[in-house]
């Protein structure tokens, strides 16, 4: 280690100060310290906090506020108001995945603070009759999905999953899939790779301490993807496997619909080079980021960055005016995140988010402040919006395909385990009685059915809110992924049977688990 190097090149970036516990360490703890700083570009780290700073000041809200326009009708698609075309960007999905072009990028590099278990967030288990984790949940997903577009064009095809972790949750993530033998994918289709990480700086710039000899590192949010995407090799991996369409999607969500083939189908038809997925945003203070236009180009509007005045503006029909909620569910071509990779990756921003950051003072005692003292620094996965060439949205039901967990249960009760474990079951509820079955209670009493209508998975209105509310509990009932992905494929199992719930339909058949005292 040739440390009067290091000094220099800290004192050249004016971040001295890290060094002022350097004698009070051990000779491991220095050398640990030495491995960290030798591979940081201080000078780099700079130059962002002062890009940063410098568009958070000119982005401030009411400035941005005064430019966002809502998406245009055109570029949007949606499954209720275009279900006639459903079917056919279903089946133009399906022969993408069949054809091997369709892959799937999971973000799962965050830390899960909120939910604040010490364990990546995928590996959760929200109480399912199953206990499967959402990760599992997601696997079986790819691997029901590949199993549809086999049969329906008679040949064998996989869609690879590219997982993003941090520094934070590798290790652990990846000794998961292994434990639990990728959850039946083949290992060589489960792609592991590393975003980056940045130190928190105060508001002059300067790098926090966590420890005399560690800094205060977090990952540099789920936009370092496409930094990642370069310095991993990904980029290449994709194109050497022939992948042209990736879907890229947040690991919490417990109803997402993993390379949705309608999705997918629909913004290759249309030509579009990117897309998101949006669910109508209900509520103003409801934490998912808008889509819409700002200075005639599209993005993303976060909940942190917009003002409470304009979330409330509704058009004439009463619906919040930017109501295109996101739901971090993202399409690409390799096209596109070829050249967001070799050309504009270095002209994304990052964005601010001030935190309560815990520190060494200079007496090298640990302080945790009771206010926020320095930033955090991240990229946002959806700011390269900005570059599409063709953009379109792609407007699904919210019961059918978004419940993130967010949240720990003790909460404000919302986005957490238990209204993820409803949300599911509360689906496959719908989907049993859309295939024809019915529930009876523990007397053989018919549990009145839900109105109805639509394809499988959707009810009316006032029966969904009453779900979400927990006016009704669901039913408990689960389906694997592996019988359904999307609710096809029930009706010999179920049509025209009452079941007493607790029902879990999975590979080896139809159970009761009450009446058979399971
Ligand atoms: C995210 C969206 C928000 C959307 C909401 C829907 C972003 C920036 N914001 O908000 O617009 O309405 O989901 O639920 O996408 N992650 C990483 N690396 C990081 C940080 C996060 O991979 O450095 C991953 C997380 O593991 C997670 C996802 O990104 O899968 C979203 O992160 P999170 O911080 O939970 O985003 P939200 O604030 O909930």
């Amino acid at each position: 280690m040739d440390m009067s190097k290091l000094a220099a090149r800290l004192a050249e970036a004016g971040q001295s100060h890290i060094l002022q516990f350097w004698d009070q360490l051990s000779p491991k703890e220095q050398a640990e310290m030495s491995l960290d700083l030798t591979s940081m570009n201080f000078m780099e780290i700079n130059t962002f906090f002062k890009n940063a700073m410098k568009t958070s000041g000119q982005c401030s809200q009411e400035k941005v506020d005064s430019r966002m326009e809502p998406v245009p009708r055109e570029v949007l698609g949606s499954v209720t108001r275009d279900h006639e075309s459903l079917k056919e960007w279903e089946e133009e999905g399906l022969r993408c995945i069949s054809e091997n072009k369709v892959a799937v990028l999971l973000l799962a590099g965050g830390q899960g603070t909120r939910l604040g278990v010490p364990y990546p967030k995928g590996m959760y288990d929200v109480g399912l009759p199953s206990h499967k984790t959402l990760f599992q949940i997601q696997a079986e997903r790819i691997r029901r999905l590949e199993q549809l577009a086999e049969n329906q064009h008679s040949r064998k095809c996989c869609i690879p999953w590219y997982i993003m972790t941090s520094g934070r949750t590798m290790d652990m993530t990846k000794e998961f899939f292994l434990q639990h033998k990728y959850f039946g994918l083949k290992e060589s289709n489960v792609l592991f790779f590393q975003q980056g990480m940045l130190p928190a700086v105060d508001f002059n710039g300067k790098i926090i301490l966590e420890g005399k000899g560690k800094l205060a590192m977090a990952p540099d949010g789920n936009g370092g993807l496409y930094r990642a995407l370069g310095t991993q090799n990904i980029v290449k991996n994709m194109e050497k496997r022939g992948v042209s369409h990736i879907h890229v999607y947040c690991v919490d969500n417990i109803l997402v619909k993993v390379a949705d083939p309608a999705f997918i189908g629909f913004c290759s038809l249309k030509g579009a080079d990117c897309g998101a997925k949006v669910v109508e945003k209900m509520n103003p203070t409801e934490a998912v980021g808008v889509v819409c236009k700002v200075d005639g180009r599209y993005q993303v509007v976060e909940y942190s960055e917009i003002t409470l005045a304009t979330a409330e503006k509704r058009s004439t029909d009463g619906r919040l005016m930017f109501n295109a909620g996101n739901i971090a569910n993202h399409f690409f071509t390799l096209a596109f995140l070829k050249e967001i990779v070799s050309i504009h990756e270095p002209q994304l921003q990052h964005h601010v988010a001030q935190k309560k950051i815990p520190y060494v003072n200079t007496q090298g005692q640990l302080i945790k402040p009771g206010k926020p003292n320095g930033i955090k620094m991240e990229k946002f996965v959806f700011d390269i919006f900005q570059f599409a060439k063709t953009f379109v949205v792609y407007e699904v039901l919210r019961e059918d395909e978004f419940s993130p967990l967010k949240n720990a249960d003790s909460q404000d009760g919302k986005d957490n385990p238990t209204t993820a474990r409803y949300a599911l079951m509360s689906l496959h509820h719908r989907w049993v009685l859309n295939a024809g079955g019915n529930f009876v209670d523990e007397n053989g009493t018919r549990i009145p059915a839900i109105p109805r209508h639509g394809p499988a998975g959707t009810v009316t209105p006032e029966v969904s809110q009453n779900l979400k509310d927990g006016t009704d509990l669901p039913i408990k009932c689960e389906i694997s992924p592996l019988v359904s992905y999307g609710g096809e494929g029930l009706e010999h199992l179920v049509n025209g049977q009452a079941f007493q719930p607790t029902l879990v339909i999975n590979e080896s058949g139809v159970h009761e688990l009450v009446k058979n005292g399971l």
